[in-house]
């Protein structure tokens, strides 16, 4: 296993304590945000947006204060949402919409959080680091909602 999966691999243990026996959703979702934002590294933002019927609105978060809606279909985050498909960009600044929320964002991975065929929000994490997530990140990251989404 590679270093990274590893990493993620135990990130998704970490997640899954956190979470034990507690029912309260945005109480492990602040939990998680807090606990990637620490594990993460090159990051400036990571946190959840809970749909509300024609919109994203902010969740439990690190860092900056964010927009509070996102128009679904709209933005990187709202992309992921209306298509169900992880968003996965290197630069942001070339990605049609990009909605601004912290200039320091230069690339940002959203991966959807579903509960069967339901969207109820996105995971979104922006990096000041053109390129900050790889194919690896990518799998790590999607594994950890996998693992985690069940347990929310
Ligand atoms: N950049 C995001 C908006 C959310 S902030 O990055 C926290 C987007 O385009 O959806």
């Amino acid at each position: 296993m590679s270093e990274k999966a590893a990493f993620y691999q135990s990130l998704t243990a970490q997640a899954r304590a956190l979470c034990e026996g507690e029912p309260n959703r945005i109480a492990k979702l602040a939990n998680l945000s807090a606990l990637l934002n620490l594990a993460l590294e090159d990051i400036n933002w990571v946190g959840f947006y809970l749909c509300e019927q024609d919109n994203l609105v902010v969740g439990p978060f690190q860092g900056n204060p964010a927009c509070v809606r996102i128009p679904m279909g709209q933005g990187v985050c709202g992309t992921a949402a209306a298509s169900g498909q992880v968003q996965r960009v290197a630069n942001v600044h070339e990605f049609s919409g990009h909605i601004a929320c912290d200039s320091a964002s230069n690339s940002e991975i959203v991966l959807p959080l579903r509960d069967g065929d339901n969207i109820w929000g996105v995971l979104d994490i922006d990096s000041p680091r053109y390129d900050r997530f790889d194919e690896e990140d990518e799998a790590g990251l999607s594994q950890w909602v996998a693992a985690v989404q069940p347990l929310l």
